[in-house]
């Protein structure tokens, strides 16, 4: 047999080598590699679980109803990818941060990119509710220097923890998104309202696994950030709540110890006075450092 791609008849002890190398002529090295450790893994995965045929079908099954449940706005194989923690995997392996840089997390399905660009201090909460929150902090170089002209895109949910695109004709379009660029202090401050924790989309596939392995489907609070600047690596990240309930099981994984924010309320008259508001609100405070590109 010297045609590398024939290594005989498939039996259950070589089932994987033969496959393998039947994909030998792969024009792409890289697709082959990628192939060659699916192969790899999936049969030793079979081999591990030994499914019965009813099993397979109902495997099977579910990856077709996630399927038929995505489209344009909804995209459960991304949430399967991250309630599996993968997602979280794959952006760990590409961000890792040299020493005092901050961490990213998952960008999640509901960054939209043409969000307005907004005069620094704007208020992002277009439908008047939840707790008004003042966010502000500078974006740092390694060296601790500020980063001019950054792009700071941030994104939360509206007081009832839904994105905007989630309810579109119920909320404002662009409500609590926005997009800011920081002068040469690099500074930036926005209000919002104080994030609330809300489920994934739980209404699909992904939502009934949870269920059946007896797993929440909720997020901690949080808010989105992915901060761009000329010669800086992208960071795509967030701010979390740590007195949330779920801060300990966040549905994804997201979670990670530096992306904790304090949210202290502001009570004293003179500072009210000063923010230009009418009530007591909560201010949080958070300096992210981008790592060179
Ligand atoms: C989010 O935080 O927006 C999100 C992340 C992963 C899955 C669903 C939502
Ligand atoms: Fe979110």
């Amino acid at each position: 047999m010297s045609d590398p791609t024939e290594q005989g008849y498939f039996t259950e002890e070589n089932s994987a080598g033969v496959v393998i190398s039947r994909n030998a002529n792969a024009k792409d090295p890289r697709l082959s590699e990628v192939m060659a450790a699916l192969i790899k893994h999936m049969h030793g995965f079979v081999k591990e679980v030994e499914p019965t045929q009813d099993e397979w079908l109902q495997a099977i099954m579910f990856l077709t109803e996630t399927g038929h449940k995505s489209d344009d706005w909804r995209q459960e194989f991304i949430l399967l990818s991250d309630v599996l923690g993968v997602s979280m995997l794959v952006d760990a392996i590409n961000n890792r941060k040299p020493t005092g840089a901050s961490e990213s997390t998952v960008l999640g399905p509901f960054h939209v990119p043409d969000a307005p660009e907004r005069p620094m201090g704007s208020d992002i909460c277009l439908d008047g509710k939840g707790d008004k929150m003042l966010v502000k902090g500078r974006i740092l170089d390694t060296e601790g220097n500020p980063v001019a002209r950054a792009k700071i895109d941030v994104w939360q949910t509206n007081d009832d923890g839904f994105y905007d695109v989630q309810q579109k004709g119920i909320q404002p379009d662009f409500n609590f998104r926005g997009v800011f660029r920081t002068g040469e202090d690099g500074a930036y401050w926005f209000w919002g309202a104080r994030p609330r924790s809300y489920p994934i989309p739980d209404d699909g596939p992904v939502g009934k696994l949870l269920g059946a392995l007896g797993r929440h489907p909720y997020r901690p609070a949080h808010v989105h950030y992915i901060i761009d600047a000329e010669g800086m690596e992208t960071l795509v990240t967030h701010i979390f709540d740590p007195d949330d309930a779920y801060i300990h099981s966040d549905a994804v994984f997201g979670v990670k110890q530096s992306l904790m924010a304090e949210f202290t309320l502001v009570e004293d008259a003179d500072r009210i006075a000063q923010e230009g508001v009418d009530a007591p609100f909560y201010e949080v405070i958070h300096d992210f450092v981008l790592a060179p590109a």
